[in-house]
């Protein structure tokens, strides 16, 4: 039998330190031993006693007078196979690069000859100072694997880099680091169209729509922690490539069938998510239009009609299992149903938009409907929705 694997995780002192509870059980869940390092500034955020309870373990911060061991740091680097320090704050990341060891964790770190990796958190401003942003090339040039930070709502208010990756992210990450991954889509190309599409209208204007393309990424990069050989074949989105996945950049519905037709063929998987846009304007026209003196032209901006790719690509399928939405703001399921046969596609995701629902969110419910039946799945956050998605791909690929 395989020897379990243990992880140190660091966890250094700043709001998500809270976080780092979850990347444990997560670990735990995985099989991997955790043992807890905490500067002392984390223990103010998070009691050690909530990591002891929850490794049944010590957790030291400090050198002295915590435990019977004269070398905590020597003892707790060499029992490593990785290292974690998550979260790791701005400071943290800037002794690690200078190899400062003035506290338990960071001597750790210099003792330790396992992997390290590091997912930085911090307001937005110190997590893109050029010092900050500096000591983490320093780290990568030194081979120490970076867990980028995510954009978003922090919390002392500011919008922007600098949230903590999401814990499931990281643990993925760890396991893959360790060898321990769940792989179960190791060997399989995955295709996903993502996004909107914008359809210009003159040089400053075009038509678009709300997707905000967080469903598209959250299935690429569950489909990637998975194991899996992952391009997104993207629309203008605000959202962080995955880790480890390739994107294609696109804008409009024509450029997306055109990238799309190019990876289809190697996919073994391809899945729809993109809001494509289904007309776009006739023409474009070379300059800005004018209020006032191109007032009719832009009453009478004539339409054409986009290339619908998931039904053009999937009549040509070969090997691929296709997968759809239906985003529909009434008999979800049934237009769900007519979809799956009109599109040719295995299984399309159904879900209600309209009052704020869907677009933009962080979570949703759907529908499965595949030629088999219906499946609900109650609200959840992306992220874990994509897995479930995932798991019910592989589903009927298994059955085919
Ligand atoms: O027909 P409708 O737009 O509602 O279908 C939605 C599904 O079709 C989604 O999977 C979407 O990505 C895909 N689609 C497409 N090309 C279009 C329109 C929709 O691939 N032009």
């Amino acid at each position: 039998m395989e020897q379990q694997k243990t992880v140190l995780l660091g966890v250094t002192g700043c709001i998500a330190a809270y976080k780092a509870c979850e990347i444990l059980r997560l670990l735990q869940k995985a099989g991997v031993r955790v043992r807890v390092v905490m500067t002392e500034a984390a223990t103010k955020f998070v009691g050690p006693s909530t990591f002891e309870g929850l490794t049944h373990e010590r957790v030291l911060s400090s050198f002295f007078g915590e435990g019977d061991d004269p070398i905590p740091h020597i003892n707790l680097a060499h029992e490593a196979d990785l290292f974690l320090i998550a979260p790791c704050t701005a400071n943290t990341l800037a002794k690690l690069a200078m190899g400062v060891a003035d506290n338990l964790l960071t001597s750790a770190a210099l003792a330790c000859t396992a992997p390290v990796m590091v997912a930085p958190a911090a307001n937005v401003n110190m997590y893109c100072h050029p010092a900050t942003q500096a000591n983490i090339q320093t780290l990568r040039d030194r081979g120490v694997k970076v867990i980028e930070a995510d954009s978003g709502y922090l919390a002392c208010g500011d919008e922007g880099k600098g949230r903590l990756a999401e814990p499931q992210e990281i643990v993925d990450e760890v396991l893959r680091q360790l060898g321990v991954a769940k792989g179960d889509m190791q060997g399989m190309k995955v295709m996903i169209t993502a996004g909107p599409t914008i359809e210009p209208i003159d040089p400053v204007r075009y038509i678009t729509n709300f997707s905000s393309g967080k469903t598209g990424y959250s299935l690429a990069n569950a489909a990637a922690r998975r194991g899996a050989d992952v391009t997104i074949v993207s629309g203008p989105v605000a959202v962080d490539a995955p880790v480890g996945v390739k994107v294609v950049r696109v804008q409009t519905a024509q450029q997306m069938f055109e990238a799309s037709e190019r990876e289809f063929p190697n996919a073994d998987i391809a899945i729809f998510a993109a809001a494509v846009a289904d007309m776009r304007p006739a023409d474009c026209a070379p300059n800005k239009l004018k209020k006032r003196l191109d007032a009719e032209a832009l009453k009478a901006i004539k339409l054409a009609e986009n290339p619908d790719i998931i039904a053009s690509l999937a009549s040509g399928k070969t090997k691929q299992t296709v997968v759809g939405f239906a985003a529909e703001t009434q008999d979800v399921i049934e237009n769900a149903r007519i979809k799956l046969e009109a599109k040719n596609a295995d299984l399309i995701i159904a879900n209600q938009v309209g009052n704020g629902r869907a677009f933009g969110t962080d979570g949703n419910e759907i529908w499965l409907v595949g030629k088999e039946g219906t499946e609900h799945v109650p609200f959840m956050m992306k992220p874990e929705l994509a897995n479930i998605v995932l798991d019910k791909i592989l589903q009927i690929r298994a059955c085919n």
